[in-house]
């Protein structure tokens, strides 16, 4: 691995990993594959989608990389619904990766992603700063790990995704997550009909995104969490 990335070091706590810098947790204590489902696979509607779309390759947009989790549960769905020669494109973007060591954990809390962590694995042990671009069973999962700050990376994309899932450590922790220079680039990344999904109900966070031409919606959240937003993009204000 190069040298010029800061990795992070989270401690485990009951098969859930926090990072001590942030203060925060990288998904739910309760259950973080449930979390997962719900706050960004349903919050983005993506059972459905998956089993009709045409379009290939569908892109989702993460801020946030983390453990992969939500990137293993979302290729799952996708391998399970979607139709044959279909692409999903994942593209996340990741400041402080974990070793491979933190990331191999995925596959001992949820055997069944043990054949995705596998092939991920390999690639994610070569690693940079930058753009980082696999291509995962047979092409038909193609990642493009951006390892680097959200603001120097958001503005280097060109495709607007399908779904973004926001996750960014909740923004009272991690303001620089939830900045209006980010929102600008989902808007700017977003076209009539791309969802987003998000964990936090936080006030600054709805204004931005309907500021870039997102409707948003408050909708219950995940286990404790009183609220959650969702959305989809109407058009552009900028
Ligand atoms: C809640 S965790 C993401 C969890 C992840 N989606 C998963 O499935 O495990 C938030 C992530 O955002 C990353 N992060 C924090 N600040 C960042 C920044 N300024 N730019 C890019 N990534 C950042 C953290 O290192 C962390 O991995």
């Amino acid at each position: 691995m190069k040298p010029n990335m800061q990795f992070s070091a989270p401690q485990w706590q009951d098969q859930c990993p926090r990072s001590v810098q942030f203060d925060d947790v990288y998904f739910s204590t309760e259950n973080g594959l449930d979390e997962t489902e719900y706050v960004f696979i349903a919050g983005n509607q993506l059972q459905t989608r998956f089993s009709h779309t045409e379009i290939t390759p569908f892109n989702i947009i993460e801020t946030g990389f983390g453990t992969g989790l939500n990137f293993y549960c979302a290729i799952s769905h996708w391998l399970t619904r979607s139709k044959q020669q279909r692409q999903l494109c994942f593209t996340s973007v990741e400041k402080f990766p974990l070793l491979p060591a933190d990331m191999q954990q995925i596959a001992a809390i949820w055997p069944q992603y043990t054949e995705l962590v596998s092939s991920l694995l390999p690639h994610y042990e070569t690693i940079h700063a930058g753009l980082n671009s696999f291509e995962l069973l047979d092409g038909q999962i193609q990642l493009k790990l951006w390892i680097g700050d959200i603001h120097d990376a958001l503005p280097q994309l060109d495709t607007p995704a399908d779904a973004w899932f926001l996750d960014g450590f909740s923004p009272a922790k991690n303001p620089e997550m939830w900045t209006p220079a980010v929102f600008e680039n989902i808007g700017r990344l977003s076209k009539l009909g791309t969802t987003f999904a998000t964990f936090t109900s936080a006030g600054h966070v709805r204004r931005g995104l309907q500021s870039v031409g997102f409707d948003v919606q408050r909708y219950p959240g995940f286990g404790k969490k009183r609220e959650m937003l969702k959305g989809c993009f109407l058009g552009s204000t900028i």
